[in-house]
Formats: C-alpha cells, structure tokens, sequence
C-alpha cells in the first residue's frame, strides 16, 4: 500500500500561531524519504487550503451554549480533509495527514469512517473529549474525539460526527493531563483510557497491545493518532501545550515498532496522523524530525 501524505496546516483548534507551518516541517525533516526507506512507496497530496487566520474572527461563530472558538473554519478544514482521507483508503492507499493541531482528526476520523467501521488509538498527554460546554479553553483541538463521537454538543453536527466510529473501540495511551468535567466524561464513557501510570505499572508494550486489541475488535481498521504532545516535553519541545512526564524517546518508538509488527500480522492501519507540531516553538525541528521518524516506526521502519 502506497502512503499518501496530505498536509492540514490549520492552528484554528489551538489559538495559536505556528502549528499550522506543521506540514512544511515535517516534510523538510524528511518525512517522504524516511518512510520510503521502509519499502512503502509516497505520493504527496500537497496542502489542503486553510482559510488565513488573520482574515477571520473567533467570537463569530461560537454556539449558542458554550465555546469552541473558530468553529466554522474547523469544519472547513475538516469536511475538505475527510474527503481527501476517505478518497486514499478508496484508492488502496494509506492516508496519512500532517497537523496542523489537533482538531483535524474531526476530519481524519469522519473520513477514516465513512462507509465503514473503525477504531481509534490516541497517543496522547490529553484526553481531547472536552464538549463547548466543558471546554475551559474554547479551543477545539480539546475536543474532536467528543466532536467524532458525537456527544453533547456535537451531537447535531453531523459533519463531525464519524458514524463509524464506537466510544467501545476508542483507546487513548498516555494520559496526564485532564480538565475537571473532561475526566468525569472520560470515566463515563466506553472508551478505555490508559494513563501514563498504567504506563509506569504495566510496562509500555502491554498497554499499546491492549490499546490495539480495543481499537481492532470488530472494525474493518484502526484510525491512529499521534499528538506530539504525548512525548516528554525534552524530547519534544515544539507543541503548543506540553505536560512534563511523557514518554521517551525510546518508548515512543517501541510503541510504534509494535504497532508496526501488530499491521504486518493483521493489517489493521486503516489512517495515521501526526499532529500539534509548532515549529516556532520548536529547537531546530527536532519535534518535526521526530514525528517523521516515528511515522517510519509506524509503517514498518527496522534497523534490522
Ligand atoms: N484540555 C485542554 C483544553 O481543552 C488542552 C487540550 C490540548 N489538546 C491538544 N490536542 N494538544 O484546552
Ligand atoms: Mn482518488
Ligand atoms: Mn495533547
Ligand atoms: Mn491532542
């Protein structure tokens, strides 16, 4: 199967500047050619258009209930990269998109699912399932696994809703940071959260193959994505909203050397993204260079 990278540089989720020159980093830290060098082949679909911030307004859209800044633009953005998501799977090819923050897995997942049922893995320090109403922040990229399941909210807004997508198949890894209301919804919830002190107790590789055999059961494919943001802020400086006692560099990549090993088994990666790299926060790219490098983890990269 042939990788299609396909760049979302949108900072419309996180409120603030640089996320979006994303895709431009991670693609001069290599990305094409790492991933090449496993044996898969790349095209490039270019860059999705994103409406320029500067030219829009925060406050003119939010819900009647609640906050979720920049709303209309997200789902811009979204409705564009679900289509393009969707298109490569019908193709035969694995998507793979570059954030931009994290409110473009809304698109990532609703095209992921379209036609099909998926599960999801959430490499994550956050539990991303804030609604308007629980948000602190108003930011959406605290929100789009609510977004795609369709909770409170949400609900009425089909173009974010991944209808197949069940909380039963969703597996977040890495958690250390949680709003008060968030939490709550968490633990009410289907999905299985694992913290970074299941992490801790249970050793990395028993979570990612718990994590996999979630996101799996029963689904045609797995929709995998990558906050930045779950490494420790020492090896990833360059995200938006960084939480002390990540994982490491080395645990990061054995995940995904599992998760690689798990797909050359069953063939469960349906999609991937890579998202909430900032390079104006970043020392010398070396967030983006690790995105890129854990991408080549992901699809099959072995050092023997
Ligand atoms: N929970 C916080 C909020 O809702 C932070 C979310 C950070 N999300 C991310 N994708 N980096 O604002
Ligand atoms: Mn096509
Ligand atoms: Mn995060
Ligand atoms: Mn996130």
């Amino acid at each position: 199967r042939s990788v299609r990278i396909i760049g979302a540089p949108s900072d419309y989720g996180a409120n603030r500047r640089g996320v979006d020159m994303g895709p431009s980093a991670i693609r001069y830290a290599g990305l094409a050619d790492q991933i090449e060098a496993t044996g898969a082949s790349t095209t490039d679909a270019g860059d999705l258009a994103v409406p320029r911030a500067e030219e829009r307004d925060p406050d003119r859209e939010r819900p009647a209930s609640g906050r979720a800044k920049f709303l209309r633009e997200t789902r811009e953005v979204a409705e564009e990269l679900a289509d393009e998501v969707a298109d490569a799977i019908a193709d035969g090819d694995l998507p793979l998109a570059l954030g931009g923050d994290h409110s473009i897995a809304i698109g990532s997942l609703v095209g992921s699912a379209r036609d099909a049922e998926v599960g999801a893995i959430w490499f994550d320090a956050h539990g991303d399932f804030n609604t308007p109403e629980t948000s602190p922040s108003g930011n959406v990229h605290g929100m789009p696994l609510a977004a795609a399941l369709g909770k409170d909210g949400f609900a009425d807004m089909e173009w974010a809703n991944a209808t197949g997508l069940r909380e039963e198949n969703v597996a977040l890894v890495g958690l250390r940071s949680l709003d008060a209301d968030e939490r709550a919804d968490i633990l009410e919830s289907e999905m299985t959260a694992f913290t970074m002190s299941d992490i801790d107790e249970r050793g990395l590789l028993t979570v990612v193959d718990e994590a996999i055999d979630i996101a799996s059961r029963g689904v045609e494919g797995v929709h995998v994505s990558l906050d930045l943001d779950w490494l420790d802020p020492n090896e990833a400086p360059g995200v938006g909203t960084p939480v002390r006692g990540g994982v490491t560099y080395r645990e990061a990549h054995a995940a995904l050397e599992r998760l690689a090993d798990r797909n050359r088994a069953d063939d469960l990666l349906r999609s991937l993204e890579l998202v909430e790299v900032n390079p104006i926060l970043d020392e010398r790219n070396r967030t983006a260079e690790m995105a890129a490098e854990l991408a080549a983890s992901a699809l099959g990269k072995r050092i023997l």
